[in-house]
């Protein structure tokens, strides 16, 4: 029962107990476990229970938990001080490795967070254009700064998690609809010449997972040629997860001015980043006025964690996360349908969202409480999304289809009765 005593402690030190509010498994109705260790695929809690990890940190652990090299490397930078407030070598090694990687990056800003990436983003395209307004998704997610919550993707936008918007202060941003042209022309038209930045995710996979439609990412860079806005791309997720390096710009074809990476790039470690060509990045101080800083940034073990992980990916085979999610969803995907359920496995490369439907929550709560009890931790919400890593096998995929299986079946023959 150390799980349950640890959240317990938590909650008289830190509000709710975690340091993000869907840690807290609320709208689940059971109290959070309380993660020990990790090793590969697996995670263990503070009472040594096992589970396969489909979470991996939202998407951070792609070559999976405690990986050898990125254990070592990390150990070694951090023997030698990790912090300094001065410019280190493995700042310049990681930013060579990403812009060796992505045609449309030639500098890039690291910074703590995904979030710090979005912000800085948006501050540089306003700096740059000398014009103020943004239009985002409501299905997307960039972060918690005020400019990204009033209407966001992720579970915010969850009736489970009511938002009064307490605290929260935005202004010059347009909310549009992702993949509806007409919701964006329109919205660009009635902008007219004050816009700056159109951010957006480009596989959205913070409101369950979302495909673009064809041309629509393309549409946007139209749109942003016209006006001479500039194109956000915010790859936190999908960057180098993709694929190495061009992920889904290089699927849809289209190249943003400014890029955001986060999770992968740092391995587990605080790090992100903002990335574009030396035209637009050099609006950043010193080299320009736009002002950015930031004490930990850069930060020389986390620096060691991103490179050590992108050596690693440099020889990683994507193909073999591709053959274990279609194996999912292929086989999920079947059972729905042969046992009648409503639901869905989407998926893009190594994200995949199970999907039991909006209005279905108390199903995905009876999901998510019995994976658990077999060992299986998935992203705690409906409309978060899961991820493979390097780590996982067949057996694990396969032995997860079982439970699913097994609980559609359940489930079906409940609704027969
Ligand atoms: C696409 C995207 N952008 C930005 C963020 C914010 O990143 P962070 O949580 O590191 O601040 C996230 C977090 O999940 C994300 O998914």
């Amino acid at each position: 029962m150390r799980c349950k005593k640890i959240f317990e402690d938590a909650k008289s030190v830190i509000p709710g107990g975690v340091n993000s509010p869907i840690r807290a498994f609320k709208a689940l109705g059971i109290d959070p476990i309380i993660a020990d260790r990790g090793d590969g695929a697996y995670l263990y809690d503070a009472d040594n229970n096992r589970y396969i990890d489909y979470c991996m940190s939202f998407g951070a652990m792609l070559l999976g938990h405690a990986r050898g090299e990125v254990v070592r490397s990390v150990s070694k930078r951090a023997g030698l001080g990790s912090s300094f407030g001065l410019t280190t070598q493995g700042e310049v090694e990681l930013a060579q490795k990403i812009i060796s990687k992505v045609s449309f990056v030639e500098k890039v800003r690291f910074v703590n967070s995904g979030t710090e990436a979005t912000m800085t983003a948006v501050r540089l395209a306003r700096g740059a254009t000398k014009k103020k307004a943004v239009i985002r998704f409501i299905e997307c997610y960039h972060g918690h700064a005020d400019l990204f919550i009033d209407k966001a993707g992720s579970y915010l936008a969850n009736e489970d998690f009511p938002n009064d918007r307490s605290g929260i202060n935005t202004s010059d941003v347009f909310v549009v609809t992702f993949n509806d042209r007409d919701s964006v022309i329109s919205a660009v038209k009635s902008i007219g010449e004050d816009l700056s930045a159109i951010i957006v995710e480009p596989f959205p996979a913070n409101n369950g997972l979302i495909i673009p439609r064809p041309d629509f990412l393309n549409l946007l860079r139209i749109l942003c040629n016209e006006t001479g806005a500039l194109l956000i791309f915010d790859e936190v997720i999908s960057g180098f997860r993709l694929g190495l390096g061009m992920g889904a710009a290089s699927i849809a074809g289209v190249d943003p001015d400014i890029v955001t990476y986060g999770k992968v790039i740092g391995g587990g470690y605080p790090v992100a980043a903002v990335g574009g060509l030396a035209v637009i990045m050099d609006h950043l101080m010193p080299e320009g006025s736009v002002f950015q800083a930031g004490t930990l940034s850069g930060n020389s073990v986390a620096m060691a964690a991103g490179l050590t992980t992108l050596e690693i990916l440099e020889n990683g085979d994507y193909t073999k996360l591709l053959i274990l999610v279609d194996r999912l969803a292929r086989e999920v995907n079947g059972a729905f349908k042969i046992y009648g359920l409503e639901g869905e496995v989407v998926s893009q490369d190594s994200i995949f969202w199970i999907n039991f439907g909006k209005k279905n929550f108390d199903r995905f709560r009876r999901f998510y409480q019995r994976m658990l009890t077999k060992g299986i931790y998935f992203s705690p919400h409906s409309v978060e999304v899961n991820f493979l890593s390097f780590a996982h096998t067949l057996e694990d995929v396969e032995y997860t289809v079982e439970q699913i299986v097994d609980f559609i079946r359940i489930e079906a023959d409940n609704n027969s009765q």
